[in-house]
């Protein structure tokens, strides 16, 4: 990344992650090693509070981040949404979609929320759902809106859980009314753990889907082969060490760069003739699979675009 990317101004930052479970935790983890990798003024400067709902969910918190290498980037954690986001510059929504309702309904909560830049990560839940439960009702009416309060900043953003290894595919909703400075800042976020591809927002649930079928596909794809070794006589740690690797080589190949390939090109160079991965690639070809993973994709986009 370029220097330009990051914000210019090395004071504080202060993020909140309410509800910070599985994908709010490798946000945070990729983030914080991003910071310690770097010597990067801005990411040294961030501050971290964070909420959980239950207290088991705070000790686990407490537990994974205030060991002596990352207690300076946290303040707080509570079981309390309002307390962590109160000094907090940018929010972070990473709590279920189905307790938005419950989290909106903390009054003081929403009150703390107005003036903040909201990054939500909440799956089928759109900007303006939230810009809704944000704005007061005297000030949905835009033409007061002006003269009261600034008008609520809310974006989107989709990691995936590569986020904890800086291998997040991030999409980010790149159609919304955010500043220039707030649109900076939520890429240079998010590109601390991984790459972003901004989409325009219809399209983030589709675009969600597809991250989650072939998240999906590659833990089946894993297991499957898995199994398919150790019944031929091969020990399951050395089956899967072998497939896994396989798998990130295929990807990182695939994916371009210097010395990328295209599927043709990848395909072509495996299947030599009379060679083992062509036998493999047509007996694939005789289950299904193709089809089976482009209609669990579709239907993983019909049922996202549902929710
Ligand atoms: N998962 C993804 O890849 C992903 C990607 C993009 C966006 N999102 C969005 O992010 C939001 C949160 O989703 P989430 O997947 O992070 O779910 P989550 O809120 O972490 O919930 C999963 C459940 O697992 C528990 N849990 C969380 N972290 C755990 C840990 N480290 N060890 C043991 N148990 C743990 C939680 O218990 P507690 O209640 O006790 O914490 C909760 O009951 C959702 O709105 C979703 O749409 C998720
Ligand atoms: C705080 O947020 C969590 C979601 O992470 C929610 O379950 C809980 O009800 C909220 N707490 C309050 C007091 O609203
Ligand atoms: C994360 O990955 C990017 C490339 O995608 C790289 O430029 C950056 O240095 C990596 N950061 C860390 C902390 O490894």
């Amino acid at each position: 990344m370029t220097t330009s990317d990051t914000p210019s101004e090395p004071r504080t930052l202060r993020i909140a992650i309410l509800g910070c479970g599985f994908i709010g935790t490798a946000v945070l983890s990729g983030i914080l090693k991003a910071s310690d990798t770097s010597n990067n003024t801005s990411t040294n400067n961030l501050k971290f509070s964070l909420s959980a709902p239950s207290q088991t969910s705070v000790d686990r918190l407490h537990h994974q981040f205030t060991s002596q290498r990352y207690r300076d980037h946290i303040d707080v954690i509570t079981a309390d949404n309002a307390t962590a986001a109160r000094d907090a510059d940018v929010v972070i929504f990473a709590f279920q979609p189905h307790q938005l309702a419950q989290v909106f309904s903390d009054t003081m909560l929403v009150e703390i929320l107005r003036p903040k830049l909201v990054i939500s990560l909440l799956a089928g839940v759109s900007c303006r759902e939230i810009l809704d439960k944000l704005s007061p009702e005297k000030v949905k009416d835009e033409s007061k809106a002006k003269s009261t309060a600034p008008l609520p900043r809310v974006t989107r953003a989709i990691p995936s859980i590569g986020a904890q290894i800086n291998e997040s595919a991030t999409l980010l909703a790149g159609d919304t009314d955010l500043s220039a400075a707030d649109h900076d800042l939520v890429t240079w976020l998010f590109g601390l753990v991984g790459a972003t591809h901004e989409v325009p927002e219809r399209l983030i649930n589709a675009v969600t889907a597809i991250s989650a079928a072939t998240h999906a596909l590659a833990v089946v794809a894993v297991d499957a082969i898995v199994d398919g070794g150790v019944v031929s006589g091969v020990s399951r740690p050395v089956a899967m060490a072998v497939a896994t690797q396989c798998l990130r080589s295929a990807s990182t190949v695939l994916k371009g760069g210097e010395s990328g390939m295209t599927l043709e090109g990848l395909k072509e160079a495996m299947s030599i003739p009379r060679g083992i991965t062509i036998n493999a690639l047509l007996e694939l070809e005789r289950g299904s699979v193709r089809s089976g993973i482009s209609d669990a994709v579709r239907y993983a986009v019909g049922y996202a675009e549902g929710m």
